[in-house]
Formats: C-alpha cells, sequence, structure tokens
C-alpha cells in the first residue's frame, strides 16, 4: 500500500473564504480572518484547508469570476496576507489548497474586454465567440445560471458564450496561448508554496467544435431540451451534452499535469466535475492526469436515503480496479453550492443525533475526505423572508425565472429559499455574540438566528457535543489508516434504515453501524454470518449504550472487531 501521498489519507476543510472569519470590520470575511483562527483548525485535527477564490473580481459569482488572477481582491487582504496564510498554516503543519477558475474569467478580465473589443483583436480568439445562426442564438447550451448559455455582444454582432453567468465568459482553451497564459497563471500560485489546486467545473473545458444541441432524452423520448432551466435539474444520463466531458478536456487535463504539477513536488489536484460518473473520474483522474475528482451523486439524491447511499458508496468503491493505475476516491457531505447536510441528510427533530451521524459516515468512508465549514457544528439551512436577503445568483435567477412563468411569490420564494446556495453561505457561528461573532460590521449576507443555540464556543468545553465528535472521529481516522486504506465491505445491503460496513486492512477490523433513521431499530444478529457484535470492542459511539441490538435514532457505533 502506498502511504506516501499526504492527500490520500487527508481531512481537507473547505474554507469559504466570505463567510469564515471578517478580522476587519468591514462586513466580509478575509485572508487575516483565517490566520486568526488556525489554532481552530489545528485542534480540529484537519491535515488541509480548501481556501475559495480570493482573487480580483467584480463578485457577480462571489469570487468565481476572475479579473486578475494574480491579484487578490482589497476585501480578502493582500499577498502579504496571503503568503501570511500560507507560512502561518504551514507552521501549523497545515497544507494549502486554493481554486483555480480555468473554464471562464469575469467579463472584466482584460482578456475579455480585448477579445469583445473587435473581430480582429489578437485576443478575439481567447473566448468562445459566434455570429449566431439565422439571427438567432448559435445552438440550445444553458448556463448553469438559468438561461441561454450564449450572449449576444453589441459591438461587434457576435454571440460569446458563458456556461455560467453573463459576466464569466468561457475561455477558448482549443487556443495554445490561453493553455500557456493559464500555465503559467497556475505556476505563479505554486511558487508561492500552495499545496495543491481544486480545479474549478474542469470537465467543461471544451465544448463540441461543431456546436451540436444538446440532446434531452426522458423515457426515451426526445424532449424540447429549453424546458429544462438548467443541466442541474435533470439526471445527467438524461442528457447528451456537448459542453462537458470533451475528450480534449481530458488531455488537457495531461498537459497540465506534464507541463506543470509534475514540474512541483507533492501537488495534490482534486477536480470539480459535473456530471461526473466513474468513467468519467477515470478520464480525468489517476496517473498523468488529477489526483481525484469531486463527484455530485449525494448532492443530487438532495435527500436521506439509505439505499442509494450504499449503492452510490459500492458503485464508486467497485470502480477503482476498472479507473486504471492511481485511481483513488474522494468524499464530501457538504460544500458551499449545497445547502446544508443536517438539513438534507439528517432530520431537525434529531439535529445532534443526526450531525453526528453524519460525521460519523462521512470519516469512515475509504479515501480523501473533504468538510465543508461549519459542518463541525452543525450549521443548518436558512430561510430568509425575501428574495432581496440573498446573494446567490443562481437562487436569485431562478426565483426571477419562476415568477416570469407566472408561479406566485411565495411559492417562489420557498422554492429559492430550498435550493439557494447561500443556506451554506450564511456566515460561520463562533459565538452566541452579535452576528455569531463572525464579524464586527454588518455581514454581507445574513447570520442564520439559530446562531445563538448552534456556535463553536457553545460546544467548545462540552465533550458531548457535535464539535467534540468530529475531533473524536478525525483522530480515530489517525490512529486507524485502515479506514483511509482498508477494503470496504458492505454489510445489510437491503436495509432500509441502517448503514453497516467494515473497514479491514492488515492491521485491524472495523465495523461500522449507522442508524440513519428517526425510528428504533432492531439489528438481526449476527450481521454478515460471522460477528458477533458481544465480541467486539466499542471504540466510539454517540449515545449511551443499552442494549447492544437495539439502536436509537441515529444511532452511530463503530467496533474493533
Ligand atoms: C463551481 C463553483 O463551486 C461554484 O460556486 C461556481 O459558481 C461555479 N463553479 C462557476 O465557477
Amino acid at each position: 500500500m502506498n502511504y506516501t501521498k499526504w492527500w490520500k489519507q487527508a481531512v481537507i476543510y473547505e474554507i469559504y473564504l466570505r463567510s469564515f472569519y471578517d478580522s476587519n470590520g468591514d462586513g466580509v470575511g478575509d485572508l487575516q480572518g483565517i490566520i486568526q483562527k488556525l489554532d481552530y483548525i489545528k485542534d480540529l485535527g484537519v491535515d488541509a484547508i480548501w481556501v475559495t477564490p480570493f482573487y480580483q473580481s467584480p463578485l457577480d459569482d462571489m469570487g468565481y469570476d476572475i479579473s486578475d488572477y494574480c491579484s487578490i481582491l482589497l476585501e480578502f487582504g493582500t499577498m502579504e496576507d496571503f503568503e501570511r496564510l500560507v507560512h502561518e498554516s504551514h507552521r501549523r503543519g497545515i497544507k494549502v489548497v486554493i481554486d483555480m477558475v480555468l473554464n471562464h474569467t469575469s467579463d472584466e478580465h482584460p482578456w475579455f474586454v480585448e477579445s469583445r473589443s473587435s473581430k480582429t483583436n489578437p485576443r478575439r480568439d481567447w473566448y468562445v465567440w459566434h455570429p449566431g445562426i439565422k439571427g438567432d442564438l448559435p445552438n440550445n447550451w444553458q448556463s448553469a445560471f438559468q438561461g441561454s448559455a450564449w450572449e449576444y455582444d453589441e459591438l461587434t454582432g457576435e454571440y460569446y458564450l458563458h456556461q455560467f453567468s453573463k459576466k464569466q465568459p468561457d475561455l477558448n482553451w482549443r487556443n495554445p496561448q490561453v493553455r500557456e497564459a493559464m500555465f503559467d497563471m497556475i505556476r505563479f500560485w505554486l511558487d508561492k508554496g500552495v499545496d495543491g489546486l481544486r480545479l474549478d467545473i474542469i470537465n467543461s473545458l471544451i465544448e463540441d467544435g461543431d456546436f451540436r444541441d444538446n440532446i434531452f432524452i426522458d423515457n426515451g423520448l426526445k424532449i424540447d431540451y429549453s424546458k429544462i432551466y438548467n443541466n442541474l435539474d435533470v439526471a445527467p444520463e438524461k442528457i447528451i451534452d456537448y459542453t462537458r466531458n470533451q475528450p480534449e478536456t481530458y488531455s488537457i487535463v495531461r498537459e497540465l499535469r506534464n507541463k506543470v504539477i509534475e514540474r512541483y513536488k507533492d501537488i495534490f489536484t482534486v477536480g470539480e466535475a459535473y456530471p461526473c460518473s466513474p468513467e468519467v473520474a477515470g478520464e480525468l483522474a489517476g496517473e498523468g492526469k488529477l489526483d481525484v475528482c469531486f463527484h455530485f451523486d449525494f448532492l443530487f439524491l438532495n435527500k436521506r436515503d439509505v439505499r442509494s447511499f450504499k449503492e452510490i458508496i459500492s458503485r464508486w468503491e467497485g470502480s477503482i480496479k476498472d479507473r486504471g493505475p492511481g485511481a483513488w476516491n474522494c468524499y464530501y457531505l457538504s460544500n458551499h453550492d449545497m445547502p446544508r447536510q443536517v438539513s438534507v441528510f439528517g432530520s431537525e427533530k434529531y439535529y445532534k443525533e443526526s450531525a453526528a451521524m453524519l460525521a460519523a459516515f462521512l470519516l469512515t468512508l475509504p479515501g480523501t475526505i473533504f468538510m465543508y465549514q461549519g459542518e463541525e457544528i452543525g450549521m443548518t439551512d436558512v430561510k430568509f423572508n425575501a428574495i432581496e436577503h440573498y446573494r446567490d445568483i443562481m437562487c436569485v435567477n431562478y426565483y426571477k425565472r419562476l415568477v416570469e412563468e407566472g408561479v406566485d411569490l411565495d411559492t417562489a420564494l420557498s422554492e429559492a429559499q430550498k435550493m439557494s446556495r447561500d443556506n451554506a453561505r450564511t456566515p460561520m457561528q463562533w459565538s452566541n455574540e452579535k452576528h455569531g461573532g463572525f464579524t464586527m460590521g454588518t455581514p454581507w449576507l445574513g447570520v442564520n438566528e439559530n446562531y445563538r443555540d448552534i456556535n463553536v464556543r457553545a460546544q467548545q468545553g462540552d465533550t458531548k457535543s457535535i464539535l467534540s465528535f468530529y475531533k473524536t472521529l478525525i483522530k480515530l481516522r489517525k490512529d486507524y489508516k485502515t479506514l483511509v486504506y482498508g477494503s470496504y465491505k458492505p454489510l445489510l445491503e437491503e436495509h432500509q434504515q441502517v448503514m453497516a460496513y467494515i473497514r479491514e486492512d492488515e492491521h485491524a477490523k472495523l465495523l461500522v453501524i449507522l442508524n440513519m433513521s428517526e425510528q428504533m431499530v432492531n439489528l438481526q444478529e449476527p450481521l454478515d454470518g460471522t460477528i458477533d457484535i458481544r465480541n467486539t470492542v466499542l471504540l466510539i459511539a454517540n449515545t449511551d449504550q443499552g442494549n447492544p441490538f437495539q439502536l436509537k435514532p441515529f444511532e452511530v457505533r463503530i467496533y474493533l472487531v
């Protein structure tokens, strides 16, 4: 077993910079804010942080629209702050992973300003332009943020492609000059000593050269593609998508590895790929490619569904052997683009128990683990009472579209509340002080009212808190590398409420039992025909132990067999 790569056994903590900690009272989280909280992060026991974009940006998509890749947006800090963050993190043994947005820039990036200025500008071909067809859109491609992915530009009378907002024009990655410029930019950050890159929507770099229409097929029928809001609303297997997972994208990833990543030592790369099947992961990640890929299978479920959880893990674990050398998995249950995990996969009634259950689930899975800020204290979704309080462009556009289509305002708001990415982006709840201790000023996005009960300070001294449970689990993962590298054997595969599995290698055999339901569950003995739980050692549980064959709602037990 190759134990040498640091990232294989890492727990990586995602920091949504704007909402983590505001050190200067302007209402926005900043790099100094992270530095001030590094001891907290260290104490949690994680190995690395992933910091969301901090580059120059007009913030149309909260920083994923970059207008200068090599300088830092003043409200987040300065280059000196960034260098200090890297230094201070390393001093504490914490690695730093940064976000790289390669598919698109901001429309305010000087490259795009030049590109749109005339059809003969040398940078025209740096973006994807199209004259349109008979005075209409080039094709039916849609933006992830509603509406056509093409924007007509009056100045030169052509359309440019934007798979996200119209302020995020897609770069033309077929152009070697674009590739070289972006590779240089990545070198700039690697030279600053960062340890890894999270590559935003990496499978979208190249689109079909013939600009073919995307096709939406349901029950064998070809359906009008414009009837869907955006690709996120439809199961990926129902779309023949000419904007993602193109073979040329896979070769660019290999080029990136050869020309850039390989020249540095131990750099970790994780690609965000939507949609991502194990086959796509095999193309994007492995030897000579990226290290791992995020898939969206849990997000797509959008609810607690025990049988599907089992299928997802079995599918991904089972696929490793077919994905070629270097294949490795990673798992997460939350990030800055999806509602909070306790609200989606847990239960409000059994809030604390279900938060702990989800922690135990995540942290006993094989591979590299990502967790998201606030998850460790069980932060939940928010319900702002008016659309004006939302900042997420995706949710605001969705609301507008519903209203345009005649949906009543209350329904439109409640639909927007459910899907809003702001659910995950409300400021981190540090204490029960004003604004949850996040800022001395006015926060850029409202704080969840429940900060008085759910906050770091309240949980820090409490050995039974969610926070303490996370720390215990992260430590267990360090003590038993079996949880990282060991085999995964599912038990009780047909069970609708309980998830159980064995993690085993030459050093240990661990049994994980998770009651993922609000009901008491009686366990049948023996679990897999061999294990008698009376002959095991209980390592961790989230409730006081009673009858070993009866699980309380959301009860978690991890045994050494
Ligand atoms: C994925 C990022 O996680 C998301 O926040 C962003 O809006 C899109 N990519 C576009 O960059």
